[in-house]
């Protein structure tokens, strides 16, 4: 008999109040507003660790919320995102106290330059000895466009565009630039790096020029292993070239099948094989000691769930809540004098109500199981066996209540089925997720394209005079 397959579990974090369920920061013993204490996060890296989680997944936004209701005062008043800490902040100390959580952060290619980014990942490779992911965003926020001084936010593909030449750049610092035995630190000789093994990426392209050499030697995986979540054509496509774990969805097993199907088409393009790129859902688990304690969790969770935390969240440009319930949808856009082709998604001949009912479920279609643990772990199995799903970023509804009972309730009973390991995985992130000896990109990854030194040279080449 084959082995089960198993499951790889992160813990789904924002370094904020209000990340993805609106309006729970409030119930009671919840720990969410310490999230700028310190404390917080070293009690939740160890809760994590010992309880058999693989990662803590940090999400980012460097904007606000400001959509809904032509303002910031929704998003401030829920805590929805904001404020919030830099995520990458945090890993070094989470990192001090565990020695084989994985962490996931999330930073952007659309506004900050890739020199210094490739330093502060390289420095996060070294000091958690391998065990960091960045999850690639291109960002969605208009606001986060005004903060670094452009007017709105750049058309969709053209960011992906943009960031396909920001990877580059950063596989040219990160592959290409040292060599592995580069540092020699020979005192008698008193030389520290070995000059020759060191290299200018010269990198001229569309929007950045880069001369190198990378300020930071190699680290365990130089590159850190690369997390997206996408949908798009020009999403999937930039992920058959450059992700290793996609987050991706599906209103149905069939759905999801095909977007993962697309994922794998994508990386037979660009030379990876069908089998390169893992599968992790966003997941709600809510897990009782018996299905009745399960059930009032969720209800609990349902009736302080924030309407305008969540409609905010989902930049809806139109104010529904501001009509009658019974009203059609229609009728209020009508009313507000508002383009009914500007909301396609929006239902016209529905209700008010439905239509707003509809958004504040619209996060709980798939990927959720309310239950004991034993419904749980047998749901569980079916996302990996019928759905093709490797893992789940765990979604938070109460913290540390979510991580606490799936560590308590639903750890040991995947672990009794062979479908989480024993101890928790050890090595790198990379190896923990792909196998032993994978610590690095493989070979047919675009990223290895520039090892030693090879293809540097951009196609615009205008070498850098820099020196000294
Ligand atoms: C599980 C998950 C986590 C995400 N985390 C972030 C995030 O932290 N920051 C962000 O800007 N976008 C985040 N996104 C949004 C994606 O980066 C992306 O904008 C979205 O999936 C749409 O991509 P597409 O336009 O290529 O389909 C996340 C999406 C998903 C599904």
């Amino acid at each position: 008999m084959p082995e089960p397959k198993q499951l790889f579990v992160n813990l789904f974090e924002m370094a904020c109040v209000s990340h993805i369920t609106h309006g729970l920061w409030r119930l009671p013993g919840n720990n969410r507003e310490r999230f700028a204490d310190l404390d917080y996060w070293l009690e939740l890296a160890r809760l994590a660790e010992h309880g058999g989680f693989d990662g803590i997944f940090l999400a980012d936004v460097i904007g606000h919320y400001d959509v809904f209701r032509g303002g910031p005062e929704t998003a401030l008043r829920e805590g929805l995102q904001s404020p919030n800490l830099d995520p990458l902040l945090l890993v070094p100390a989470m990192a001090a106290v565990t020695d084989r959580l994985g962490f996931g952060v999330t930073f952007s290619t659309t506004y900050e330059p890739p020199f210094a980014f490739a330093r502060r990942m390289s420095t996060l490779d070294h000091l958690t000895k391998g065990r960091i992911g960045w999850n690639i965003v291109t960002s969605y926020l208009p606001n986060a466009a005004r903060n670094f001084g452009l007017d709105g936010e750049l058309p969709h593909d053209d960011r992906y565009r943009l960031a396909d030449e920001y990877l580059d750049v950063l596989y040219k610092l990160w592959e290409g630039s040292w060599d592995d035995d580069a540092v020699v630190a020979d005192r008698e000789a008193g030389v520290f790096t070995d000059p020759t093994k060191v290299r200018y990426i010269d990198h001229v392209g569309e929007r950045h020029r880069v001369a190198g050499p990378h300020l930071v030697h190699p680290s365990p995986q130089r590159t850190p292993v690369l997390f997206q979540a996408t949908g798009s054509p020009a999403g999937i496509e930039f992920a058959g070239k450059h992700a290793e774990v996609v987050f991706t969805g599906g209103r149905t097993s069939a759905d999801f099948r095909r977007n993962a199907d697309g994922m794998r088409d994508a990386a037979q393009r660009h030379g990876r094989g069908r089998d390169a790129v893992k599968f992790v859902a966003m997941a709600g688990v809510i897990v009782g000691r018996t299905q009745e304690e399960a059930g009032d969790k969720w209800r609990l969770y349902r009736q302080n769930a924030s309407l305008d935390g969540i409609l905010a969240h989902s930049g809806l440009p139109v104010d529904l809540t501001a009509f009658p319930r019974d009203m059609t949808v229609s009728e209020a856009l009508r009313r507000a004098d508002f383009p009914a082709e500007r909301v396609p998604f929006l239902p016209l001949a529905k209700t008010v109500g439905e239509a707003l009912d509809s958004i504040a479920n619209s996060r709980d279609d798939r990927f959720l199981v309310v239950g004991d643990p034993k419904t749980v772990a047998d749901e569980i199995e079916r996302w990996l066996d019928d759905d093709g799903l490797d893992g789940i970023n765990l979604r938070q509804y109460h913290t540390f209540d979510t991580a606490r009972d799936f560590a308590e309730l639903v750890v040991p009973e995947l672990r009794r089925r062979g479908r989480m390991p024993a101890e928790g995985r050890h090595g790198t992130l990379r190896e923990r997720l792909f196998g032993e000896g994978r610590a690095r990109l493989p070979e047919s990854h675009h990223g290895a394209r520039y090892r030693g030194g090879a293809n540097l040279r951009s196609d615009v080449a205008a070498p850098s005079a820099a020196a000294g």
